[in-house]
């Protein structure tokens, strides 16, 4: 892959829809030539088939293969992800124990969930996917286990009632497999000497034995042990280090309730670099030697950032915020209080796009994810645009605050002008695919959406709808028909028909404002 035109074609989505490629390739995609019918899987020469492991994956739960009734033990009946997330418990809490090996790309520990049966349990499913399974304990008693592909499948030694909590411990080891749901590695990624994890949508059954769906969300404990010389960066604050013989533990909180797809955990030779506060919030990145001794421009504004959107959202919902900058990644993912920074893409981004804000744009859309994203988390992966169309909404709002009016103007044109060529994928129902699922349109088609929204009701309605949006569903999951709701409620309009017409309409609305 060209990892340049990589990044300057995220550049060009997330900046402005003038820049778009004319496909419907998600904003990952390198085509070589601009094609209608190129999809991520297929045009990117990025490392899509094989596997770390050297074993190809298997059991990929790709919407439409199964259909999964509700109740059934192997999902929790996603439309687009039927087998992801299992029903009858709720997990509060994951407590991450695991020895890294980053040159050998193993992890050898346990993780051990914290759930409450929401049924009496003689037998539950957690997702997991290659690696092996050492021993499953239940309340600390030995439970019986087998793998059914991306299903663990327990059998505690006792009935666990329905309201009461129960611990399940896994130990296993081996090394993670990757899957390729979006064209190029999501799980985790070892990347010379970098290991990462890079999840959404569908990724963190790769490394964790866990719920692996939105809906379950829960805090989660790291205690992650590497060689003497390795830095572990995860999802929360560092608690505290623990050294022993040649080794590191290193111990990360993230007390607020999060998806598994944004747990992640960041391995090799990083610098901490400090950055203070702003609005309250702990800024702080983990960054090669060479960019913490020379940071790049656009990490240089995140408190501002942060000033800005705490401003227009609410409280930042989180302690802390920064990025782990790794190669590699053709992109960003919002991971929660620590985004994962595609290196190639934040410096190619910088001089993509000279005329506009280049890489501060995708800095700042990241930021605002840990509000639309993070904290207000989907129901399901239909509903994705609550994501990508609000963090691309919010990000032109960023465009307007620091270069004013005209360019916010600009950018909606350019947008409105790209959705309108199309057809493209509907953001209200894009399909489950890696090239539907974030395709361009979601984010592009997402954000005019909002931005109808705010000239429908005007700007002090649209803010007053967004902070309330962020404050009635934080730390937990809202739906498309929630966010409808709520936004009539607050302007006191009927905006079915605007909502309709957005998000699910093949022909486009008129440009409205
Ligand atoms: N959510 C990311 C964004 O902000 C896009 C994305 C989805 C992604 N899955 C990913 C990025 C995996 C990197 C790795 O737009
Ligand atoms: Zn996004």
């Amino acid at each position: 892959m060209n990892r340049r035109r990589a990044a300057a074609l995220l550049a060009a989505v997330l900046l402005s829809g003038t820049a778009c490629s004319d496909d419907d390739s998600s904003i990952w995609a390198t085509t070589t030539a601009p094609s209608a019918t190129s999809t991520l899987a297929t045009t990117t020469s990025a490392p899509t088939t094989t596997t770390q492991a050297g074993t190809t994956t298997t059991g990929t739960t790709q919407a439409g293969t199964t259909s999964t009734a509700a109740g059934d033990p192997s999902g929790l009946g996603d439309p687009y992800f039927p087998e992801l997330g299992n029903p009858g418990y709720d997990v509060e809490h994951y407590l991450v124990e695991l020895a890294v090996d980053p040159v050998a790309n193993t992890v050898e520990g346990a993780v051990a969930a914290t759930a409450a049966a929401t049924a009496d349990l003689d037998t539950f499913h957690l997702d997991l996917l290659g690696l092996t399974v050492d021993s499953v304990t239940v309340d600390g008693a030995a439970a019986g286990f087998r793998r059914e592909e991306g299903e663990l499948v327990i059998d505690p030694a006792g009935l666990l009632p329905a309201g009461e909590d129960f611990v399940v411990t896994v130990a296993y080891h081996g090394t993670p497999l990757n899957l390729t749901t979006l064209g190029f590695p999501i799980g985790w990624v070892q990347a010379g000497d970098l290991t990462y994890v890079a999840a959404q949508p569908d990724g963190a059954r790769t490394w964790l034995p866990c719920n692996d769906h939105p809906a379950d969300k829960a805090a989660f404990t790291f205690r992650i042990t590497v060689p003497e010389g390795n830095v572990v960066a995860a999802n929360g604050s560092l608690a505290e280090v623990q050294d022993g013989p040649g080794v590191a533990t290193f111990v990360w909180e993230m007390p607020e309730p999060m998806a598994t797809y944004l747990a992640t955990v960041v391995v090799g030779p990083l610098t901490r670099v400090e950055w203070g506060t702003a609005a309250g919030v702990v800024l702080r990145d983990y960054l090669p030697a060479d960019l913490a001794a020379d940071p790049p421009a656009p990490l240089t504004r995140v408190g501002e950032m942060m000033e800005f959107f705490t401003g227009f959202f609410g409280p930042y919902p989180f302690a802390e915020y920064g990025h782990a900058v790794v190669p590699g990644l053709p992109g960003a993912l919002e991971d929660q209080t620590l985004c994962v920074f595609g290196r190639e893409a934040l410096e190619t981004l910088f001089d993509a796009q000279p005329w506009t804000l280049g890489a501060e744009a995708v800095v700042a859309h990241e930021l605002a994810h840990q509000w639309f994203g993070d904290s207000v988390t989907p129901s399901t992966w239909q509903d994705v645009w609550l994501n990508e169309g609000f963090a691309t909404f919010a990000q032109w709002l960023w465009v307007e605050h620091a270069r004013g009016a005209e360019a916010y103007r600009q950018e909606v044109a350019g947008s409105y002008a790209w959705v309108a060529a199309g057809p493209h994928p509907l953001p209200g129902d894009p399909g489950a695919t890696g090239e539907e699922l974030f395709a361009d349109s979601v984010y592009v088609r997402g954000g005019l959406t909002l931005h109808a929204l705010r000239v429908e009701v005007g700007d002090e309605t649209t803010w007053e709808i967004l902070r309330a949006w962020a404050e009635r569903y934080a730390y937990g999951n809202a739906a498309t028909a929630d966010f409808v709701s709520l936004a009539e409620e607050f302007s006191g309009r009927d905006l079915g028909a605007l909502f309709e017409a957005w998000l699910f309409d093949p022909s486009i609305p008129a440009l409205p404002g």
